[in-house]
């Protein structure tokens, strides 16, 4: 395929929309296996087999949004966390925008509501070496859903804009807001925006400034979770006093 192709088109100009997945993800990484181009989206109403950070399943019922979008970026793959880093802007900003609901931001993609997780963020990577060949970007919301919809225990740590708001919100609305604001800090990432990124996460970061612990898969550590660096990791500045730079983990806040 003619590269110049992948570069057509913004982001949503091709949207494929199905019922049921059983990851908007995993189909999206077989369309960018072939040729489908940048910016194309893949959304179901509900997912069977949602796939979510660090291994986790996904839960995606009827009224939530699932949506996965193919990249195909010129970003080296040390950039990619600051496309998952602005794509949580963008749906912070988006959600805020239609339903009024502030949306914080846990380190490095969750999205918040008063301490309970209304959406995440899955970024799944195709690599030839060390180049980028195409990305996939899946978001999952919880919109319309409520404690019928999750077990006791996942309802215990998560929220949805109706239990918000107290009202039906429109999934369409919020999408078309979506993904017009990734389109925005996508085109501010591929320009030399990146500064303009990491300081709107820091705005919108419930995890500055706070205690926190944080389970990194080798160890789990307590600490103040002092800065985000240029890269986009977590600065720690642990119990002892020595200062951790994180790359990956799970951040859970500390009172
Ligand atoms: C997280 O664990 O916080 C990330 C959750 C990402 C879920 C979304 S829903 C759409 C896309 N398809 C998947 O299987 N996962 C992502």
């Amino acid at each position: 395929m003619d590269k110049g192709k992948h570069f057509e088109g913004q982001i949503g100009s091709h949207v494929i929309s199905l019922k049921t997945a059983d990851s908007t993800n995993s189909i999206a990484m077989e369309l960018g296996a072939g040729d489908a181009p940048h910016g194309t989206v893949v959304v179901a109403s509900r997912q069977t087999m949602g796939r979510g950070r660090l291994g986790r399943l996904w839960v995606s019922p009827k009224g939530n949004i699932s949506m996965s979008i193919l990249l195909r970026p010129t970003l080296r793959p040390a950039e990619l966390r600051l496309l998952t880093l602005s794509v949580a802007v963008s749906c912070a900003q988006a959600l805020k925008k239609v339903t009024g609901v502030h949306i914080g931001i846990k380190w490095p993609n969750d999205l918040m509501v008063s301490g309970r997780k209304l959406g995440g963020i899955l970024t799944e990577t195709k690599l030839r070496g060390k180049r980028v060949i195409f990305v996939v970007v899946g978001i999952g919301i919880n919109v319309n859903s409520d404690a019928n919809d999750f077990s006791p225990e996942l309802w215990r740590t998560a929220t949805s804009l109706r239990a918000e708001t107290g009202r039906e919100v429109p999934k369409d609305i919020l999408m078309t807001e979506m993904l017009d604001r990734i389109g925005f800090w996508y085109g501010m990432l591929t320009t030399g925006g990146r500064e303009c990124i990491l300081n709107e996460w820091r705005n919108l970061s419930s995890t500055l400034g706070r205690k926190i612990r944080i389970s990194t898969g080798k160890e789990t550590l307590k600490g103040f979770a002092e800065a985000l660096d240029c890269e986009g990791n977590l600065v720690v500045r642990l119990c002892s006093g020595a200062r951790k730079v994180i790359s990956a983990g799970a951040v859970t806040m500390v009172r």
